[in-house]
């Protein structure tokens, strides 16, 4: 009887024993002969004591040796799947070096950034402290204070979004002026970059785009500080040996207001596209605070005079990179983005 049970067993373990390719399955299956408390062989073990006495030695002997057998069965077994398995887990990771590298995409940062971080570098450099002015102002910061009164005819210039009859979109950096010399007594020397709004849309007007504004307000301030310093972001920006050039021009808020030109760093001046043949290309607007404006913010103009000055950054970044559409660089397109590097 217990012979064919041990027998039984023996035929149970070979029938299955070759059946697994995982160690964990393989070892659930010892567990059903193996288990020390539940296992089949242990089972046996237990039924010895109802066997007479005289039987026991030999059937003992039996036992064990099918549980020594099972054990080396097992083992050898389990050995056998442990090398399957780190064959086919190598065999699983195994690199191919001769495949093309996955590509690794950077950010890049946008045109209107870099010029922006490249103005703010140079005019830092020269002593200026950053102020960032306000989007939303009053009539009174954007146009009154800056010498230009309801009706002025200069307020048509700037088509202005409006965003209550009290409030509106500035239309220009330049209402920063008048918040930090309201705040701040001469010396001043401030650049403020910031968004500036305007009913305005062609290849060369968004009708959001970016300005940067400069004040320099001091005692004895002249054109020839204005002059002095043009010249030295001119050619910090467009390279060097371009020179600058002043036409007289019209703002309220300048007295004398000029234009300033740069000659032509595509072509050296000689005439080319870029400069439409003129040689120069205008890039900002400048003067001599006009004392009017001086006198709105508590500022006495016979002892102090400045300079201001007011860029678009968009322009600058077309003029320099060679874009000509504006439209390119609001739309997004990571493809046009990824052309800009540092
Ligand atoms: N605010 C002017 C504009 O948006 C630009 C400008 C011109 C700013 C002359 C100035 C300046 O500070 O002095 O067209």
């Amino acid at each position: 009887m217990m012979d064919e049970k041990l027998q039984a067993i023996r035929n149970e373990i070979e029938a299955g024993i070759e059946n697994f390719d995982s160690s964990k399955a393989l070892y659930e299956f010892r567990k059903v002969f193996l288990d020390n408390r539940d296992g089949k062989i242990a089972g046996l073990m237990k039924m010895l004591r109802d066997v007479p006495k005289e039987e026991r030695p030999a059937l003992g002997k039996g036992i064990n040796q099918l549980k020594e057998r099972a054990i080396d069965r097992f083992t050898a077994m389990d050995e056998k799947i442990h090398a399957l398995e780190l064959e086919r887990k190598n065999a699983s990771e195994k690199i191919d070096v001769t495949l093309p590298a996955a590509e690794i995409r950077t950010a890049s940062l946008h045109p209107d950034t870099l010029i922006e971080n490249e103005l703010i570098d140079i005019f830092a450099s020269m002593g200026f402290e950053i102020y960032e002015g306000r989007e939303i102002e009053n009539d009174y910061y954007n146009f009154t204070a800056l010498n230009t009164p309801k009706d002025h005819p200069a307020r048509d210039m700037q088509d202005t979004f409006y965003v209550s009859d009290e409030f509106l979109l500035r239309t220009q950096t330049s209402a920063g002026q008048i918040h930090v010399m309201e705040a701040k007594k001469p010396p001043i020397k401030i650049l403020s970059p910031g968004k500036v709004f305007r009913s305005d849309d062609d290849a060369t007007h968004s009708p959001m785009f970016t300005q940067m504004e400069g004040l320099v307000v001091d005692k004895g301030i002249s054109v020839c500080d204005l002059q002095g310093m043009l010249d030295t972001f001119s050619q910090k920006i467009f390279g060097e040996g371009v020179k600058t050039r002043l036409r007289p021009s019209y703002f309220p808020f300048t007295e004398p207001s000029v234009e300033v030109d740069v000659s032509c760093f595509a072509c050296g001046g000689k005439g080319c596209k870029l400069c439409k043949g003129t040689g120069w290309i205008e890039v900002l607007g400048a003067g001599i605070v006009n004392r009017h404006v001086l006198e709105n913010c508590g500022i006495d103009p016979d002892v102090y005079s400045g300079f201001a000055f007011g860029m678009g950054v968009e322009r600058i970044a077309m003029l320099k990179y060679g874009i000509n559409n504006i439209k390119t660089l609001f739309e997004s397109d990571t493809r046009f983005a990824a052309q800009f590097r540092d």
